[in-house]
């Protein structure tokens, strides 16, 4: 099968599944998160939404706004592994701002988050770096989520050690 681009629509297969949801009520979220498991880097390209919106007749706002409402729509391409720093009081001082630097600069995305963005994907895809408000174990601060585990008094080397073993294709823990 053809690969597609990111700028690229594979209409037959969002065809496929527009057809399959068309009858039930509420399909548009149905809709956009099959199309979403689709794509390789798991987000919604905006010529995908595109096509959504005037597939199901609907205006495109009314589509974008659903994207950008329910955390689990990505409008960016996503790396194969993720890793969540929480930046809530307990772990912003037990160093957090530190573990986010450090990143920064062992993936070359220094000054990612300093626009105010809550995350960012290195260029390779091969990682994306998010923040969080809280986990809600703030006694057991710093917090930092690689690939949905949660690692507890997370520091400098112990991060440095799972980054440089998933670059080097290790398996998700
Ligand atoms: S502030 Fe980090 S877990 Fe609550």
């Amino acid at each position: 099968m053809k690969a597609v681009s990111e700028r690229e629509v594979d209409a037959a297969a969002v065809d496929r599944i527009i057809d399959k949801h068309r009858d039930s009520p509420g399909n548009l979220l149905g809709i956009m998160e099959e199309v979403q498991e689709l794509n390789r880097h798991n987000f919604l390209p905006r010529r995908t939404l595109e096509y959504i919106a005037e597939s199901l007749g609907l205006p495109f706002s009314k589509v974008y706004s659903v994207a950008t409402f329910y955390a689990f729509f990505n409008l960016k391409p996503q790396g194969e592994h993720s890793i969540i720093v929480c930046r809530g009081t307990a772990c912003h001082t037990k160093g957090s701002k530190a573990l986010l630097e450090h990143l920064e600069g062992s993936l070359g995305i220094k000054g990612a988050f300093d626009e105010g963005e809550s995350y960012f994907t290195t260029p390779d895809n091969k990682f994306t770096v998010r923040t969080v408000a809280c986990f809600g174990q703030c006694a057991l601060a710093p917090v930092v989520v690689v690939d949905d585990k949660i690692h507890v008094h997370m520091n400098e080397s112990k991060l440095a050690r799972i980054v440089k073993e998933l670059s080097r294709g290790g398996k998700k823990k």
